[in-house]
């Protein structure tokens, strides 16, 4: 039962709520590095392939967390879920997708072949250009809506349709509020729909009686205020914004040019805040967005402007490289002491997934959550399947 998974993880994460809270970006020294020196001795001497490997393979940061702190390796079992099974797609031919990029194509195919048909009517939920939304209806050869806010999308969307001649139509109207959809007996397809969207998916399908879901969710924090309100009922964990953002911050793709450039950013901004401290001897204080081209410069200038924009006095040219220094010392413990966080972002995830399968076990429906594509393809690959009755 996904109950008792979300249960058993419900118990768990907040036992570890000091290791997975805490910024190192905001906090020199988390308080579990004072708890915990051997571990933060060994990620502060990590080789920098270690932390590039570690901060993107949630399981790998997991176990090394575990040889310092046993406990966390009851995580490991309740994050891990099956992959969903694949079927055949009869849509074999590339024309169906002739102007989408390859790794979207084939996560839409994924999903396509994970999700199973029902012989209802399709919703496609915040669809974009409906391609999801096209495959399914030449794969099942049913009506379907793709419901979109966006009204080129929308528009580029129908044209594609019509030049397959499907039943495919689209309904350009907000998600948040629409009124008449998702209807009764239809089956909602939502492919990375944000926060928000797919929670109204979720709440207003089940009210009205939708036969099928299947809903892959992403940027679960999108429509979160300070915390996030569970829907499945009251649950021990309780996850801030950031908390909930923090499992949905694992990306797959950098290149190197954009690390380095990533990099460069965090280090820059941190060198700023060293002087910050030193000046106004604060805590930490967070960023307002930082213009892009402002780190297209020199770091002086990027301190200068920084310093103006806070009202802080202007810093002298000749200690700027000390602090530009500091930067980059302080981004690279930062690298570091956030493996413990990444750690744990699949178990928020989970946690939050399993909300959501919860929330529909309770209304009646049959429930499966698994993976309906290698991480590497999106790391955003969960997938809730809901049938009811
Ligand atoms: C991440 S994209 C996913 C698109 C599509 N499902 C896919 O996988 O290619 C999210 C889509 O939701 C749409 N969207 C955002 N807010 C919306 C709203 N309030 N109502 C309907 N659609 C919305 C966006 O315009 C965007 O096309």
């Amino acid at each position: 039962m996904l109950e008792d998974r979300q249960r058993q993880l419900d118990i768990l994460l907040p036992t570890f709520h000091d290791l997975w809270h805490p910024q190192p970006f905001c906090q020199s020294r988390p308080q579990w590095c004072h708890g915990w020196p051997a571990l933060a001795e060994d990620l502060l001497t990590l080789a920098d392939a270690d932390v590039a490997h570690l901060n993107s393979d949630g399981a790998a940061a997991l176990a090394l967390l575990a040889r310092h702190i046993p406990a966390v390796a009851e995580i490991t079992a309740l994050v891990e879920l099956p992959q969903r099974h694949r079927g055949v797609l009869v849509e074999q031919r590339s024309s169906w997708a002739w102007e989408i990029p390859g790794r979207k194509k084939q996560q839409i195919e994924a999903f396509a072949s994970a999700s199973q048909c029902g012989g209802n009517s399709v919703i496609d939920w915040c669809g974009g250009k409906g391609h999801l939304g096209r495959l399914l209806a030449l794969q099942w050869q049913l009506p379907v809506h793709t419901l979109e806010i966006d009204p080129v999308l929308c528009a580029d969307g129908a044209a594609l349709a019509s030049r397959q001649h499907l039943d495919h139509k689209f309904l350009n109207i907000d998600a948040l509020t629409a009124a008449d959809w998702p209807k009764r007996g239809q089956h909602a397809v939502a492919l990375h729909a944000c926060g928000d969207l797919h929670r109204r998916l979720i709440e207003r399908g089940s009210s009205v009686g939708v036969a099928r879901f299947d809903i892959a969710p992403c940027c679960y924090h999108r429509g979160v205020g300070g915390t996030y309100q569970p829907l499945s009922g009251r649950l021990r964990s309780t996850l801030k914004r950031d908390d909930v953002r923090l499992a949905v911050t694992e990306t797959v793709t950098a290149s190197a040019r954009l690390t380095l450039q990533r990099d460069k950013e965090m280090a820059w901004k941190l060198g700023f805040d060293c002087y910050r401290r030193v000046i106004s001897l604060d805590d930490y204080q967070s960023f307002k967005p930082v213009p892009a081209a402002w780190f297209r410069g020199s770091f002086v200038e990027f301190l200068t402007l920084m310093a103006a924009r806070q009202a802080l006095p202007q810093p002298a040219s000749t200690v700027s490289g000390e602090f530009e220094a500091a930067g980059w010392r302080r981004q690279r413990e930062v690298m570091r002491l956030s493996i413990v966080r990444h750690a744990f972002r699949r178990a928020l995830e989970v946690w939050l997934a399993l909300d959501l399968a919860v929330y529909l076990e309770d209304r009646g429906y049959r429930v499966e959550v698994g993976s309906f594509c290698e991480r590497q393809l999106t790391p955003r690959n969960l997938l809730i399947s809901a049938q009811l009755g």
